[in-house]
């Protein structure tokens, strides 16, 4: 007898009629037909079961902060940077503690289960370390979050950061982070990079970093972060976080660029609703949309994936936890609207993330853990397309979160809810078509 029987699955591989049996918060077997028991049982009905959402890049200690102090009016990066730096003296550990929760709350809601959060270390107090800290094990139970040791001001530009990041990786922070684009020069940038992947590498750390968060196509940390990461020996363990400024780098660099992040096996990651927002402020017209190569890194190997970044903070006044929103607007910033790229696009917000991160037993397979999510869509491109209803959420085996189903917008007489992905598949232009 199982825990739990989901019932006639449809999976984002697009096998069909598959049936999920669970013990012990634990996947047991994936295939169609299971008929034992259970002690409770989630009918499917067809539709996806997707493995949880993971967003793999945010910032909690500044989340659900819109308006305190005051609001961002130029809507930009360093505008945002500022404000936040108002704030800080004036932010509490219960304060943290109480909106990150709230949004985790909200995020389990929309079946995010896994979010890597950058932590900012500047203030020599550490107090959003400790209150992030406190999340981590509050919220262990149904969220997996990894922490980010982020110097927002500066690893070398902020006063006393150097000495701040190592205390908070000491305190149980699980990644290096930093920030070379806004070091006062681009030489101290690279330096920066260097002596935070030599820290990660004598910690045993993975390396996340802000890097060429710009318009300056002449930004290349991403060069020098790929470089370290081999000469450290760091393959597959360093993440560059959003590298909008390869948007407008010279393409025969970019042909040099990308075989060195693919050879350093670099985890990318855009963050498409803050990118689109924040890049090509400076621009009149036309304007630069500053999302990085997306279609161009995956079609080299390397593993992308999207993060949220913001929500409702000093830099986005918007979101809402949901990574099906992610995945969209990726998808209409980098004109990805072919099927085949439209399911990357819904990778890069579940198995490219989980693998960015390194979660252990993600995947809906026997002996993974048993978290997964029942969307109200056919298939991974409709789920996109609809920002589907989370029907369940399910957290080692347990159903956490539920939600009704939506009527149908597309409700057509004599035509079921659900549209069979035959009738409008065929949309990618034949192969050869220039
Ligand atoms: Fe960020």
């Amino acid at each position: 007898m199982f825990d739990l029987l989901v019932k006639n699955a449809t999976l984002p591989d697009g096998r069909s009629q598959i049936d999920i049996a669970v013990s012990g918060g634990t996947i047991s077997a994936v295939e169609r037909g299971i008929t034992a028991e259970a002690g409770h049982v989630l009918d499917a009905k067809g539709r996806l079961v997707t493995p949880p959402f993971v967003d793999a890049h945010f910032h909690m200690d500044a989340t659900l902060s819109l308006g305190l102090p005051r609001m961002n009016v130029s809507g930009t990066l360093l505008e945002g940077i500022a404000l936040w730096g108002e704030l800080k003296p004036h932010l509490t550990h219960e304060g943290l503690v109480e909106r990150a929760l709230r949004y985790c709350d909200l995020a389990v809601s929309k079946g995010l289960l896994a979010i890597r959060s950058h932590v900012d270390v500047s203030d020599p107090r550490l107090l959003t370390v400790e209150a992030m800290l406190d999340v981590r094990e509050r919220v262990a139970p149904y969220i997996d979050l990894q922490l980010v040791a982020f110097p927002q001001d500066g690893y070398f530009r902020a006063p006393g950061a150097v000495d701040a990041l190592g205390r908070a990786l000491d305190m149980g922070v699980d990644v290096v982070g930093g920030i070379p684009h806004f070091e006062r020069t681009m030489a101290d940038g690279a330096a920066s990079v260097g002596a935070l992947c030599r820290i990660a590498a004598d910690r045993g750390l993975p390396v996340d970093m802000h890097c060429d968060e710009t318009d300056d196509p002449m930004s290349r940390h991403i060069e020098t972060l790929s470089q370290e990461t081999v000469r450290h020996g760091l393959q597959g363990r360093v993440a560059g976080s959003h590298l909008t400024s390869m948007h407008s780098m010279d393409n025969y660099y970019v042909s040099k660029l990308i075989p060195l992040m693919a050879e350093a096996d670099i985890q990318v990651i855009a963050n498409p609703l803050i990118n689109i927002c924040i890049q090509g402020r400076r621009d009149t017209y036309p304007k630069r949309r500053g999302q990085t190569r997306i279609p161009e890194l995956m079609a080299a190997g390397l593993n992308v994936a999207y993060g949220h970044d913001c929500v409702m903070d000093p830099w986005y006044s918007l979101g809402s936890g949901d990574m099906l929103e992610v995945a969209s607007m990726a998808l209409h910033v980098g004109q990805m609207t072919s099927r085949a790229a439209m399911r990357q696009c819904f990778d890069a917000v579940t198995a490219n993330p989980a693998k960015a991160l390194g979660l252990e037993g993600y995947g809906i397979a026997p002996g993974h853990r048993a978290d997964m999510v029942l969307l109200q869509a056919a298939d991974p491109v409709e789920a996109i397309r609809l920002r589907a209803t989370r029907l369940a959420v399910v957290r080692k085996g347990r159903v956490i979160a539920t939600a009704p189903e939506q009527v149908s917008t597309l409700k057509i007489e004599g035509r079921p809810d659900t549209i069979d992905p035959a009738d409008y598949a065929p949309t990618d232009p034949p192969k050869g078509t220039p």
